[in-house]
């Protein structure tokens, strides 16, 4: 029988060296509708272009403090340049009293042949000179296309039960949580019906992603607006306005890694076969069954 969204594709067989034969069956499975799919890439451009332009923004005063205890004296990190003691320029990240030398990345950079003093370097903001007003402007409105993005995502995802099915754990695979992480240690992805859901590595990691690090990026932006706090006074609840600043700038790291771990396991669990996924929406399922020509074959060995 043929499932719905689901029609076999093809089978091949090996012959193994115990004269088992392994038959593997490939079948089509639609794994991301259509409104998923925009949203997931309009969501990765809105957030390329939000960090490069936050970068650009960040550049005009790259120092974090937090609270209303803090000083321009005594920043929580700052990213800066001076001088070694024989006289040459060094990029550096203070972090407290600690100070790590970054010549080439941050705080020093070569942009157009020139050794230049900026925290980010040129390749990485928006745009790529220092242009505090044309940063703002591509923040501000990427920013509003994130939000719209996002609810749209947020109400499909509702209203079509999909957030729940795809994205919810349920209790039972929460139990399988230290066995999951196991497996993406070892780099053993499932196979299966059990590859049609995200494993709850995934679900537990995308949940975090969707309800807490970007309704934070959103939160923290807002508290940052001195006309949208005229309304809300978002910048209490993260202890100030410097303090919003601060997480957003952490967030917005957690979100980097996020991207790099999550685009590395997409490689590597089957690059092709994900990015057709969430291209076209059409997934491969394998099935292996192996028959041993001494027994009955028996239907139910799956593995
Ligand atoms: C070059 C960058 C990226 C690539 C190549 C990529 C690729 C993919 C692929 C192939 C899937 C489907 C995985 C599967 O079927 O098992 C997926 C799902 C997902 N990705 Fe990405 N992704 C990228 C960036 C991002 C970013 C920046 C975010 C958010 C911060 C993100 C959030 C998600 C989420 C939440 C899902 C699950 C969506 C759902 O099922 O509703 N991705 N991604």
């Amino acid at each position: 029988m043929i499932e719905a969204g689901v029609h076999p594709l093809a089978a091949s067989t090996t012959r193994r060296s115990d004269e088992r034969i392994d038959t593997v069956r490939r079948r089509w499975h639609f794994r991301h509708p259509l409104v998923i799919r925009a949203a997931h890439w309009i969501n990765l451009a809105c957030l390329a272009v939000l960090l490069m332009s936050g970068l650009q923004i960040f550049n005009a005063h790259p120092a974090l403090y937090w609270g209303s205890a803090s000083t321009f004296d005594a920043p929580l990190l700052a990213i800066t340049n001076d001088e070694t003691a024989e006289g040459a320029a060094r990029g550096i990240v203070r972090v407290g009293d600690h100070a790590i030398d970054t010549t080439g990345w941050l705080g020093l950079s070569t942009a157009q042949g020139q050794s230049t003093g900026r925290a980010f370097p040129a390749w990485i903001t928006l745009p790529a000179n220092q242009d505090l007003a044309t940063g703002r402007r591509w923040h501000f409105l990427f920013a509003w296309a994130f939000v719209i993005n996002g609810l749209i995502y947020l109400i499909y995802g509702i209203e079509s039960g999909q957030l729940r099915r795809r994205i919810v754990p349920r209790r039972d695979e929460v139990r399988h949580l230290g066995a999951s992480i196991r497996e993406h240690l070892t780099l053993t992805f499932p196979k299966g019906d059990e590859a049609k859901r995200y494993n709850v590595l995934q679900t537990l990691t995308y949940l975090v992603v969707i309800v807490l690090l970007l309704p934070m990026m959103l939160l923290t932006g807002l508290a940052m607006s001195p006309g949208f706090n005229a309304v809300l006074p978002l910048p209490t609840l993260f202890g100030g306005r410097q303090s919003a600043r601060t997480i957003h700038f952490i967030v917005t790291n957690l979100l980097v890694l996020f991207t790099l771990v999550h685009v590395a396991l997409v490689l590597v669990s089957g690059a092709w076969n994900n990015m057709r996924g969430m291209v076209t929406g059409w997934f491969v399922i394998e099935t292996t069954r192996t028959s041993d020509p001494g027994k009955t074959f028996d239907p139910g060995t799956i593995r």
